[in-house]
């Protein structure tokens, strides 16, 4: 059975980049929203947004937390925190409510994303004369990209569709691999600017990256994944094809060119408003 729109649905990470894009097309297909956050600051922003969700937090390494999480809920969207040094474990703290609540409730669908993400600074580099795309990585290895409306509008289909995806796992891409240096012409093009690229110095980077998540509360486990992320686009990137996001959607995957003269043009917009 396809779900319903009163079924209760558990998005974690809901302060996230994943979920922005999500939550505004989810809260109209569905009626009752559980979203997860840490801090009292997303709480209070998130509540105020959605006034007819349940906004909630919790630590997602707290078992029985989580497992509070799941009481009543039919579908789960499962994001895990970036840079956690308990990722797996985190994960399994899920699956194992989502089991439980599948015995003593309704819980029906458990569906998790570890996305990649392609975020550019449009409306930042609209106000610079000279914008900087300042990365750790080496700027000719490719790497696929995906765009979060195409992302949100896959899971909704999914969350929706539901039996049909049992069982099934989808490398999503909007776009085959792209070397950095290759998106930036389109970038150029949008913002009517030239673009430096600059290769951000690793230690620098990794900080960071750990700082953004935790502050300075973060341990040696944080920065070994930060440490291994950045190696990784270094040397390989993460390759992928627009082929499955196409075949699920029914149309064409958002192309670089397309989604960045859109930012630039929301990012114009807001600034003049
Ligand atoms: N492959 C890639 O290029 C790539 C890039 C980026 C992200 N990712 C993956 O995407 C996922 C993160 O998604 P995102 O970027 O949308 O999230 P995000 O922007 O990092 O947001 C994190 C959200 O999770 C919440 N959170 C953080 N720690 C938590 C905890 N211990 N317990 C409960 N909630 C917690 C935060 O709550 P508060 O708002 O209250 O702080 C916030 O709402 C990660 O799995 C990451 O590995 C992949």
């Amino acid at each position: 059975m396809p779900s319903s729109t009163d079924d209760l649905i558990l998005v974690f990470a809901a302060a996230g980049k994943q979920s922005n894009s999500l939550i505004p097309p989810l809260s109209k297909a569905f009626t009752n929203l559980r979203l997860v956050v840490q801090s009292e600051s997303s709480k209070v922003k998130l509540q105020a947004q959605y006034p007819s969700a349940e906004v909630v937090r919790a630590d997602q390494g707290d078992p029985k937390a989580v497992r509070e999480l799941f009481r009543g809920v039919v579908a789960a969207y499962y994001v895990g925190p970036s840079m956690h040094h308990q990722e797996t474990q985190n994960g399994y703290y899920a699956v194992d409510a989502a089991v439980a609540e599948q015995k003593e409730g309704n819980f029906k669908h458990f569906i998790p994303s570890y996305a990649g993400l392609l975020i550019m600074t449009a409306s930042a580099w609209l106000q610079k004369d000279h914008p900087i795309l300042s990365l750790p990585y080496n700027h000719n290895i490719p790497n696929s990209h995906i765009f979060l409306d195409d992302l949100a509008e896959a899971t909704i289909k999914i969350i929706k569709e539901r039996e049909q995806h049992f069982h099934s796992e989808y490398p999503l891409s909007s776009t085959f691999p792209i070397a950095y240096k290759d998106l930036v012409p389109a970038a150029e093009k949008a913002l009517q600017k030239k673009i430096e690229i600059r290769k951000a110095p690793f230690e620098e980077t990794v900080k960071k990256l750990v700082q953004g998540q935790f502050k300075d509360n973060y341990n040696a486990g944080n920065l070994d994944v930060a440490e291994r992320l950045v190696l990784w686009y270094e040397r390989y990137g993460l390759n992928g094809s627009p082929n499955i996001l196409e075949w699920l959607l029914n149309r064409k995957a958002t192309t670089f060119e397309e989604w960045v003269e859109q930012r630039v043009k929301i990012a114009r917009e807001t600034q003049q408003s």
